[in-house]
């Protein structure tokens, strides 16, 4: 099959595509044909060499955590999918011809391939982060880059559970937050007062998804450590702040799908690019405002 690869540590540029071997589905595992794959900040961290000690990888490397396609392979112990079946879902190495997918949903009937193929990331990171802070309803939440994939899929399932949100982004996306139910505000200096205006009655938990240092001021607005999380801060942990990276809440690509179905959850593509542009969409990826999710593209469509 061929493969997105990098044969060793760099920018955009070490990426090409290349033959290798295909994968095949273990137990509990399905193997799909690509039709999509999404680009997170995993892969590009992953590709700069940034995740050597914590993730180090045997090169060629092959990108990517997430896809959707059609099931060619079912690996033993699996039940409920069959050949043919289009899912979409979380594994390793998918950013190629064919990829072993370990935790899968359903592909909601009329959602197209590069929405289906950035759900999983974004609905296992927002589920296991509303876990974790233990976010229901009536509270009040604030997320730092509500208007990213993850924030956008905190912002979502949040307003689903009753929970009222605010959320930071750049004003270009506040038209995009206001759509989702969130109260919109700027990130940076200032963000208390401004929080103190748009909800009086206080802030009683905080999400930080974009790793730009707001951590301090989230403690404050929020009053406790205890109340806050984050996804991308690692020196959090010196103001008492809990960081989670391991994924666990695989239920909510399930639940993303009925969302989706229900007209309740929707997942911005801000770009497609063919398998061959790996590098473009890496760089339109980290350079940090995409309004939406940057995905490549194996078909046509
Ligand atoms: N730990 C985990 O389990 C986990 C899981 C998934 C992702 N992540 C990490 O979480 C981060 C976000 O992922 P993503 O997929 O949501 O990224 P994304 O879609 O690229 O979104 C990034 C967001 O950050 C916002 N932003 C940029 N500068 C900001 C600032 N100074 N303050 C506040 N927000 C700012 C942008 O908003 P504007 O465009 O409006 O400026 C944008 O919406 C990445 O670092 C990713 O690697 C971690």
């Amino acid at each position: 099959m061929f493969a997105v690869t990098f044969a060793r540590y760099g920018d955009p540029s070490v990426l090409e595509v290349s033959e290798q071997p295909d994968p095949q589905a273990g137990p509990g595992q399905v193997r799909i044909a690509v039709q999509a794959a999404a680009v997170n900040g995993y892969d590009w961290k992953l590709r700069a060499g940034y995740l050597q000690e914590v993730a180090p990888v045997d090169f060629p490397a092959v990108p990517g955590l997430e896809a959707a396609g059609v099931v060619d392979q079912v690996g033993e112990g699996v039940h409920g999918v069959a050949v043919g079946d289009k899912v979409f879902g979380l594994g390793r190495r998918t950013w190629a011809q064919y990829a072993v997918l370990d935790h899968f949903a359903a592909k909601p009937a009329g959602l197209g391939w590069p929405e289906a193929s950035g759900i999983a990331v974004v609905a296992e990171t927002a589920q296991r982060c509303l876990d974790l802070l233990g976010a229901g309803a009536g509270q009040t939440l604030l997320v730092d880059g509500a208007a990213g994939g993850v924030g956008s899929a905190v912002a979502q399932f949040a307003r689903a559970a009753g929970v009222t949100v605010l959320g930071t982004a750049s004003e270009a996306n506040h038209a995009y937050l206001t759509s989702l139910g969130v109260l919109p505000t700027t990130y940076g200096p200032g963000l208390a007062e401004r929080v103190a205006r748009l909800a009086p009655q206080g802030v009683d938990l905080a999400l930080d998804t974009a790793g730009r240092g707001s951590v301090p001021e989230l403690v404050a607005i929020t009053g406790s450590p205890d109340r806050v999380l984050t996804i991308a801060d690692f020196t959090a942990g010196q103001y008492g702040v809990r960081t989670t990276s391991r994924s666990s809440a695989f239920g909510a690509l399930a639940k993303a799908a009925d969302l989706v179905a229900a007209d309740a959850f929707a997942l911005r593509v801000d770009s497609v690019y063919p398998l061959a542009s790996a590098a473009a969409a890496h760089q339109r990826s980290q350079q940090g405002h995409p309004a939406g999710k940057v995905v490549l593209s194996l078909t046509e469509e």
